[in-house]
């Protein structure tokens, strides 16, 4: 009986002892230098406390996740964007760029070390993409038509049907279209606000339609222009 309690509590040090750093450290990369000012920055604005996600702001928070973060960012999964690519210009921030998603896809790969903690980044406050755009907001459905001329810098969801889809043109007085946003799969838990890569000038007399337009609820960002 003693033998077989020293042999189990001896099994249970052992697990305890390799469990959490069985994985060989392979980087040079660390959370405290280099991932966390991308994490922070690209995804702090949804994962943090009382965010729209879990958060990731720590470490300890993120190393449990290390390996789905790798996953997403690798599939383009993370930031969650619903617009079509190539469909009106979008910021390219809205995702990750090439050189940030294989800086995380290595730190996971080299097991993730969190690195000295004495050089973690202070006061990276996140923001969702688009969440510090400025601007004043118009609400419509459907159909917006511009009274003047208008400069768009970006489009903000509003209360839609989960899983709408719908494309969002801009039409001038003489037949000219200008593609702006193509939203495939609406989801509350996505992006919230789509950003032009420049602003969008359009003519009075323009309207802005979406394809189909039942149900679709959406606020223009309009800003003076340039
Ligand atoms: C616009 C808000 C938003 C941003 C920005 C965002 N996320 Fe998320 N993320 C979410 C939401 C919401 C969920 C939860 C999805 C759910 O509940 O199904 C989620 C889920 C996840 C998951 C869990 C996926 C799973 O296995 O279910 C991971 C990992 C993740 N995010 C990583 C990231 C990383 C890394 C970034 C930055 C590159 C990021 N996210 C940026 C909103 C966001």
């Amino acid at each position: 009986m003693r033998v077989g309690w020293s042999k189990a509590a001896g099994l249970l040090l052992v697990g305890l002892a390799v469990a959490p750093g069985h994985e060989t450290i392979t980087t040079k990369l660390t959370w405290s230098k280099e991932v966390s000012r991308v994490v922070l920055r690209r995804c702090g604005g949804c994962h943090r406390p009382e965010g729209r996600a879990f958060s990731l702001q720590s470490y300890a928070e993120a190393r449990p996740w290390s390996k789905a973060i790798a996953e997403e960012v690798l599939n383009r999964r993370m930031p969650p964007s619903r617009a079509v690519r190539g469909f009106g210009e979008l910021r390219h921030d809205l995702g990750l760029s090439a050189e940030e998603i294989h800086l995380i896809a290595d730190w996971v790969e080299g097991g993730s070390p969190e690195g000295d903690v004495n050089v973690l980044p202070a006061g990276i406050k996140g923001a969702e993409p688009g969440g510090r755009l400025l601007g004043l907001r118009r609400a419509f459905r459907g159909e917006f038509r511009l009274g003047g001329a208008m400069t768009i810098l970006g489009v903000e969801m509003g209360e839609m049907a989960e899983g709408q889809s719908f494309k969002l043109v801009g039409e001038m007085a003489d037949g000219e279209r200008v593609p702006l946003l193509w939203i495939e799969g609406y989801s509350r838990k996505a992006i919230s606000v789509y950003e032009f890569v420049r602003p969008v000038r359009l003519p009075a007399g323009a309207v802005i339609r979406a394809y189909p337009a039942a149900g679709v609820r959406l606020r223009l960002i309009t800003g003076s222009g340039r």
